[in-house]
């Protein structure tokens, strides 16, 4: 197949009055002469001017919206507005013909919802072109953060037979015909002629097998889709998405928020940088429609300029003792505007969070001290406070407009104390031994955190539903595509 160029690659290196060859899908067709053409390389499209009388009129004919075409001939400067070069094409080739009656993405403004039905097509639109590229510049910031930094990259199991870390309802896993269940004694399901001889679920983290592998490799990180079967139809949850746990040896929860916050702000300055033009794109996307919402709902800051504010700003940190103090003290809670109640050992509601972080703070913030009852058995305790009120080295990372985006904690690294955390919490410790074994065989203080990479995705790109920063979202009663 003959060779050709990326448009990304003509806009950069610009090699004018040579004979280029681009391969791409058409946006419009004007005066039967101009061709604006996007082959998904940069935001950017490029425009190719057709001398008619070089082309026959039913090749012209089907320059629609959406075709895919092949150009070849010699890039000039541009006269015209809003691009510096162009190509003047003396051979045209139909690479694809789209049918403009059927072709569902047409030159005019389509609403996100009606784009999600059409997730198979809606990459070649700006917007999702742009969220696209920014979702693969974060994920390669993530790699390179944690490889600069020493870390190993961890495949943790995607199957697996512990359900221990209660983080959420789980899929089950199975190859037994659903139609004819082999059953125990007493009725139950007979898990023994299964495939794995036991019940087996999707992952919801692959924290535990990264605190194992960190007590040998000191520094690791996995990244990873995991899997919740909550049946949260929200604009923040997903059944299956894409989770980065790093976990490390010898971090208390202090040296734990260094690293959680020195993350997301390299996240978002690689992102600044690398993703610049589609982050002007998304701004300005933004912008118009933040003028069609009432004021009291549109940001305070455009895009970018948030992102540079968050990057280089330090974040508050406070301890839930100290939220809850906050939110107690606030006229918002005074004049009664929180649906849920405030009182110390709550469970943060989003509310809570969304007025510390978007009313009272109004950047992110770091909570930690949350209390025992409410978080995950394997958070190391804390001494009782004042008031002999039991609080564990958890960490949780709210930003705004997002919520929760980190959650993390010091581990639990003493065996006593974690067997004892397993009982109240009724997990068996045949369920965990190996987990508990490695507190017995040169245990040490460790922490880490998991970022939930839609939810950065989010932040980073300004979109407010999270089924739109995934290619093909699943979510309650959806798993087309
Ligand atoms: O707070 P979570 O449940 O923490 C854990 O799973 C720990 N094992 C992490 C750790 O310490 N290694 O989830 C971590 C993050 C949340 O802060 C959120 O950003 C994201 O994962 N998350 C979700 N993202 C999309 N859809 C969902 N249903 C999510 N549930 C959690
Ligand atoms: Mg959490």
């Amino acid at each position: 197949m003959a060779s050709h160029t990326d448009i990304a690659v003509l806009y950069a290196n610009k090699p004018l009055d040579t004979q280029v060859t681009v391969k791409a899908w058409v946006r419009t067709f004007r005066n039967d002469q101009f061709l604006a053409v996007s082959d998904g390389t940069t935001i950017r499209t490029l425009q190719i001017v057709l001398n008619k009388e070089e082309h026959d009129e039913a090749k012209l004919k089907k320059l629609n919206t959406g075709a895919c075409i092949s150009a070849s001939g010699i890039l000039k400067p541009s006269l015209g507005k809003g691009q510096d070069i162009e190509l003047i094409a003396d051979q045209l080739e139909i690479l694809g013909e789209c049918d403009p009656n059927e072709f569902p993405i047409q030159m005019k403004r389509h609403t996100l919802d009606f784009l999600r039905e059409k997730a198979h097509l809606r990459f070649r639109t700006n917007t999702f072109g742009a969220v696209f590229r920014l979702r693969h510049h974060l994920a390669f910031a993530i790699h390179a953060f944690f490889n600069e930094r020493g870390f190993f990259y961890l495949h943790a199991p995607i199957i697996t037979g512990s359900d221990a870390e209660g983080a959420g309802e789980m899929f089950k896993v199975t190859n037994l015909d659903l139609n004819n269940v082999p059953r125990t004694e007493d009725g139950g399901v007979d898990f023994s002629q299964d495939f794995f001889g036991k019940p087996a679920n999707l992952t919801v983290s692959g924290q535990l097998e990264a605190e194992l592998a960190a007590l040998a490799l000191s520094k690791v990180y996995t990244f990873g889709p995991t899997f919740r079967a909550e049946n949260s139809n929200t604009s923040r949850h997903l059944a299956e998405f894409w989770m980065i746990e790093p976990e490390v040896a010898f971090n208390d929860i202090v040296a734990n928020q260094d690293l959680a916050e020195s993350f997301l702000k390299y996240c978002f300055n690689y992102a600044l940088k690398h993703g610049r033009e589609d982050l002007e794109f998304l701004q300005e996307r933004e912008i118009n429609e933040d003028k069609l919402k009432p004021v009291e709902d549109r940001q305070s800051m455009p895009l970018i300029q948030r992102l540079e504010f968050v990057a280089n700003n330090e974040f508050e940190r406070i301890t839930y003792t100290e939220a809850i103090d906050i939110l107690l003290n606030s006229n918002h809670y005074k004049k009664k505007k929180f649906k849920f109640d405030v009182k110390w050992g709550i469970d943060l509601q989003s509310e809570h969070e969304r007025y510390l972080v978007e009313k009272h703070f109004q950047k992110p913030v770091i909570i930690t001290g949350y209390p025992a009852a409410i978080k995950a058995f394997y958070m190391r305790m804390n001494e009782p406070d004042a008031q002999g009120r039991e609080t564990v080295a958890a960490m949780d990372i709210l930003v705004p407009g997002i919520g929760e985006i980190i959650g993390g904690s010091q581990r639990e690294e003493r065996y006593d104390v974690l067997v004892q955390k397993c009982k109240q919490f009724n997990i068996p410790e045949d369920h965990i031994w190996w987990y508990l074994e490695t507190r017995k065989f040169g245990t040490c203080p460790h922490a880490g955190f998991g970022l939930g990479f839609e939810r950065l995705i989010m932040y980073v790109t300004g979109m407010q539903n999270i089924r739109d920063v995934i290619p093909f979202p699943r979510t309650p009663l959806n798993a087309e595509f």
